[in-house]
């Protein structure tokens, strides 16, 4: 019997966010270990590969494959936020826009966002488990992630302060507050969801539209005055500085909300629930005591053939796995823009296909704590080519705090998960709920 490619919880995941997605996935991943062509055409969807190889010289075949025909997520956005999508997300102003944008996650500059907009929610949820109260994580990574999103877009309060608000100095500011927070992360999921139902076109409903256009200026309204006035240490008082305009800052914005919310929410549950069902966070627990100890976390586990070698962060290929076997954006469309031969097939300009990074990054094996870095699929599940994800430091820096809460280098221990529960008719598979204690 061939064994399960992840953990059945993980499936599960998969399988209630979008069944046909899910059998699609799983189909991928059988047909790429099989011989013939690493490109086949599926009736319905058009082309779809789970070649990690294959996947990649897609992505990085710019000339032949666009993001913004038919198949591709800016086709979505151009018909929500004007045709100028186009140029900005694929043409001459997305090269303008990546060069100018290069520098505005890097790991230095990520993980002091990530310290300085979580560190109160992060401190707390430690301190309640340490003191044996159990946490939903989901909830959490939901918070995190709407914070963030205030924080990286300026969302003004919703209101001016209540009467009783506490305005005296030495308080905690009262904004972002975690209910805020949670209804950002809502309204972006809103938008994501109008997404669902286009595996087959990416053509919208003029309700659709009109619908994610009201949720698209909610959620950058306070763009223009941020964009104005904040200082160069804030993501749009940086996007002035680089010289962006208000169109594109707004832009930017809105692809940082899509791309980076749900995608990162999902990573930091499902790694999170990966450690604890595997059984590798007690590989992790061994790495992290031994590099307490000063013996290096190879000393860990001497029977492995992959240990983390001695000096290494052992969180690092921890991230990397969660990320990898998670895979959260689990597609990537593009539309064939010209006539083209790839992966043993030939695609005609107008087709359309699906790259099915979860399938090909599955592919390596399941979760490990102390996996190598895997030459085929890279990073795959940031993308390639120029489209890269642009915040993948900040994604990396975002599981990476999480899950040094909630296994701490001083006095970690076994997790167990208390109740969970899968996220329905989603995008990006992942957790209701997932409430966690020490064991
Ligand atoms: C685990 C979390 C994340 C995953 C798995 C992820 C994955 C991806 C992938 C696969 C792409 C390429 C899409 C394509 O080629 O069609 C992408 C692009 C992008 N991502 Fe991420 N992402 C994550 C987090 C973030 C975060 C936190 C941000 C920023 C706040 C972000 C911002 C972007 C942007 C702006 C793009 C578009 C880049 C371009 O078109 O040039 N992402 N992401």
């Amino acid at each position: 019997m061939t064994p399960l490619p992840t953990t059945r919880h993980e499936l599960g995941l998969l399988w209630r966010a979008r069944p046909a997605m899910a059998g699609l996935l799983l189909a991928g991943q059988g047909l790429a270990r099989l011989p013939g062509p690493a490109i086949r055409s599926v009736p319905g969807i058009g082309w779809v590969t789970g070649d990690p190889v294959v996947a990649r010289e897609v992505l990085k075949d710019h000339r032949s494959f666009t993001m913004v025909g038919e198949g591709g997520v800016g086709d979505l956005w151009a018909q929500i936020l004007g045709e100028w999508v186009r140029d900005l997300f694929d043409g001459p102003g997305h090269h303008d826009l990546r060069t100018r944008a290069r520098d505005l996650f890097t790991e230095r500059s990520a993980a002091e966002l990530v310290a300085e907009a979580w560190g109160p929610v992060l401190s707390d949820v430690g301190t309640r488990l340490s003191a044996g109260e159990p946490v939903d994580i989901a909830h959490t990574a939901r918070v995190l992630v709407g914070r963030m999103m205030i924080e990286l877009l300026g969302i003004p309060a919703p209101a001016g302060p209540g009467p009783d608000a506490d305005t005296s100095p030495g308080t905690a500011p009262a904004w972002p507050d975690d209910n805020g927070a949670l209804a950002a992360f809502r309204t972006g999921e809103r938008l994501a969801k109008l997404a669902l139902g286009t595996a087959t076109s990416t053509t919208l409903s003029p309700t659709a539209i009109a619908e994610a256009k009201l949720i698209t200026d909610e959620l950058t309204a306070g763009v223009p005055e941020a964009f104005r006035t904040a200082p160069p240490t804030r993501l749009l008082g940086r996007a002035r500085e680089l010289g962006l305009g208000l169109e594109e800052t707004t832009g930017l914005a809105g692809l940082l909300m899509v791309a980076g919310t749900e995608t990162s929410a999902s990573a930091m549950m499902r790694t999170t629930a990966l450690l604890v069902d595997t059984g590798e966070q007690h590989r992790l627990l061994a790495a992290l005591a031994a590099g307490a100890a000063g013996t290096g976390p190879a000393g860990a586990d001497t029977s492995s053939s992959a240990t983390t070698p001695p000096g290494t962060d052992p969180w690092e290929p921890v991230v990397r796995e969660g990320l990898r076997v998670t895979s959260p954006a689990s597609v990537i469309g593009r539309g064939v823009s010209r006539d083209v031969e790839i992966g043993g097939a030939r695609l005609r300009a107008g087709d359309r296909i699906m790259l099915l990074v979860w399938s090909a990054n599955a592919a390596a094996g399941p979760f490990r704590a102390d996996r190598e870095y895997v030459r085929e699929t890279r990073q795959l599940w940031f993308g390639a080519g120029r489209h890269l994800c642009l915040g993948a430091a900040l994604a990396r820096a975002e599981i990476s705090a999480l899950l040094r809460v909630l296994w701490p280098a001083d006095g970690a221990v076994p997790l167990r998960v208390v109740r969970r529960r899968a996220a329905r008719r989603v995008i990006v598979p992942g957790y209701e709920e997932l409430v966690v204690a020490r064991s």
